[in-house]
């Protein structure tokens, strides 16, 4: 099974999919690391454990369709059996969905469909719920919707600021994320 993981940020997630590659325990490969803007942790440190990495800068598009058929030509270019949005803050086009339906897969930092969106620890925080958590779920056109495949509680504690709770979540998230993607890639 190939990969391509999608990041826009740190890219903590996927360096514990990168880890669990390298150890034997995880069954697939990463065919790139791709990112929407320039200077990302996830591309650094995915070029640092000798991956292909691409960036389609959404920034250097000035029309929004002319980004989204960048983005679908770089990841498909790959022939990727599976996308992996690991902290990928955008929403792709339908087209996009089209071309890896049912086999585009975000990871989330809340329950599903509860608190969608880039702000997910935050607003279960000041909604005030006790137990959050994270989801693996098939990517739709929508905002963190679409069929979900697993998730995982998160206790949130009296003392929680938006930091030590995601950090919590993440420890659950990768947990979940290589569990999900060891599922896919076994099928
Ligand atoms: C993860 O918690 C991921 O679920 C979240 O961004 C974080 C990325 O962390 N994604 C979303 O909020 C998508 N709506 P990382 O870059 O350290 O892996």
């Amino acid at each position: 099974m190939r990969i391509v993981v999608l990041v826009s940020g740190t890219g903590s997630n996927l360096q514990a999919v990168i880890d669990a590659v390298a150890d034997g325990s995880l069954p697939l490969e990463i065919a790139a690391v791709g990112a929407d803007r320039p200077d990302t942790f996830g591309v650094e440190r995915s070029a640092a454990a000798g991956l292909e990495t691409f960036v389609v800068n959404f920034k250097d598009y000035a029309a929004r369709a002319d980004w989204d058929a960048a983005l679908l030509e770089a990841v498909a270019a790959y022939k990727p059996d599976y996308v992996v949005s690991s902290g990928f803050m955008r929403i792709v086009a339908p087209s996009f969905i089209n071309a890896f339906e049912g086999r585009y897969v975000n990871t989330h930092p809340a329950l599903l469909p509860s608190f969608p969106g880039a702000h997910g620890v935050r607003d279960a925080i000041a909604y005030g719920v006790k137990v959050t958590g994270c989801t693996v779920h098939f990517a739709d056109a929508g905002v963190d919707t679409g069929p979900i495949i697993a998730q995982t509680p998160v206790t949130v504690l009296p003392e929680d600021t938006e930091e030590t709770l995601h950090e919590r979540i993440k420890v659950a998230e990768r947990e979940l994320l290589i569990q999900v993607l060891g599922d896919l890639a076994r099928a």
